[in-house]
């Protein structure tokens, strides 16, 4: 699709810091990550396990729970920075300016409601008492531009499969009509071929919506089809942002590169795999760059000055040293110690390859 990348963003995040504090010190889940998201557009996150992707989206709704907290930074919804609305004023935004369809979004049904008395909470909650021939006729509308039958209204969430489930999660999610709408996972728990018609699903409802999403997907194959720019995650920290197609085809960050490496292909009949080693415990990370114990280019200089976020060309960015400061690599004649190398037989990711967990 067509992104109007020029327009001012819809979401700036600056320098958000999110840490859990645990009995054993602080989990530093999100560490000064910076990004924009423009109107209209499909913004999808990829990383490993525990990256901290689903993190940076619930403090962009002000959901984080204890011991989770925002120690930092600003989230700028068109200028205006949600951590300084009072609790009232977010509870008005969340789903009316941006909303949430949630990992594990269809277990969130409640199982004793009707889907319509679920819907019409939603909507009475934000917008105030509405007729009941009204909101029958707008729940009946909103269903079936999720591709069910207004009678599904009347229908328990046991009555209903798993990808009915879903699109009833995203009429819920879409019903105020949100600029942002933020799905973690939102087919993570269906076959392939519902994950494929419930995804075209929700595209199509951001379209019609003229919405920006941001979308966390397990299947980084999903997210190279549906987003329009993506953002790698490691450890807390973003690495690289760029747009699909250029990531996907070139990725610049040696993590990046090993995360897309991982993805079997038909074309050149590579069977996807791991990345060697393993991502670094939160509580206790390597420090500078958080990935030279992983990284097969790791010089000293990576183990001692964190790598800046460094504009490669205009969309793309990325935060390795390789690419800031080539010149500490020719003068250092290649890695120090073969570290990614040597992590190799350390153990290997859980994931099977084309998945990121
Ligand atoms: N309540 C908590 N207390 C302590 N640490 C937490 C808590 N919730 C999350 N974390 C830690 O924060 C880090 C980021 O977690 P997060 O759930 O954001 O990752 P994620 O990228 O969404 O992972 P996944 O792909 O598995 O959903 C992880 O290391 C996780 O262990
Ligand atoms: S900064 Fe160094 S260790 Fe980190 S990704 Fe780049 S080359 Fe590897
Ligand atoms: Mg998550």
């Amino acid at each position: 699709m067509t992104v109007a990348i020029d327009s001012a963003p819809l979401l700036q995040i600056e320098n958000l810091r999110v840490y859990y504090w645990t009995q054993a010190g602080p989990v530093k889940a999100v560490d000064d990550i910076s990004f924009t998201i423009n109107p209209k557009e499909r913004f999808g996150f990829i990383g490993e396990s525990g990256c901290g992707k689903t993190t940076t989206i619930m403090a962009i709704l002000r959901l984080i729970k204890r011991p989770g907290r925002i120690e930092g930074g600003r989230i700028l919804l068109k200028g205006s920075d949600i951590l300084s609305l009072n609790d009232e004023e977010m509870r008005q935004s969340r789903w009316s300016r941006i909303s949430l369809i949630p990992q594990g979004a269809m277990n969130s049904l409640n199982p004793v409601m009707r889907v319509q008395d679920q819907i019409a909470d939603a909507i009475v909650t934000h917008r105030g008492a509405v007729p009941i021939r009204e909101l029958r006729e707008r729940i009946g509308d909103l269903l079936e531009t999720v591709q069910l039958s207004a009678d599904v209204a009347d229908m328990y969430p046991h009555e209903l499969s798993g990808g009915m489930k879903q699109r009833v999660c995203i009429a819920m999610a879409t019903a105020l009509e949100p600029e942002l709408i933020i799905a973690d996972e939102p087919t993570s728990a269906l076959d392939v071929v519902v994950q494929k018609a419930v995804m075209e699903t929700l595209i199509g409802v951001q379209e019609r919506l003229n919405a920006s999403m941001i979308l966390i997907g397990h299947d980084m194959g999903m997210t190279a089809q549906v987003a329009d720019r993506v953002g790698v995650m490691y450890a807390g920290k973003l690495v690289e942002v760029a747009g699909t197609r250029e990531l996907f085809r070139q990725p610049q960050h040696p993590y990046s590169q090993a995360l897309i490496s991982s993805l079997p292909s038909i074309r050149e009949k590579k069977r996807g795999g791991g990345i060697p080693g393993l991502p670094p415990f939160l509580l206790n990370p390597p420090q500078n760059c958080l990935f030279h114990p992983r990284c097969p280019h790791a010089i000293a200089f990576c183990r001692e000055t964190p790598p800046p976020m460094h504009r490669l060309r205009p969309g793309h960015m990325t935060a390795c040293h390789k690419l800031s400061a080539p010149e500490q690599f020719d003068s250092a004649g290649g890695s120090d110690s073969g570290a990614g190398a040597a992590m190799a037989g350390a153990g290997t990711e859980a994931s099977s390859g084309h998945q990121t967990r």
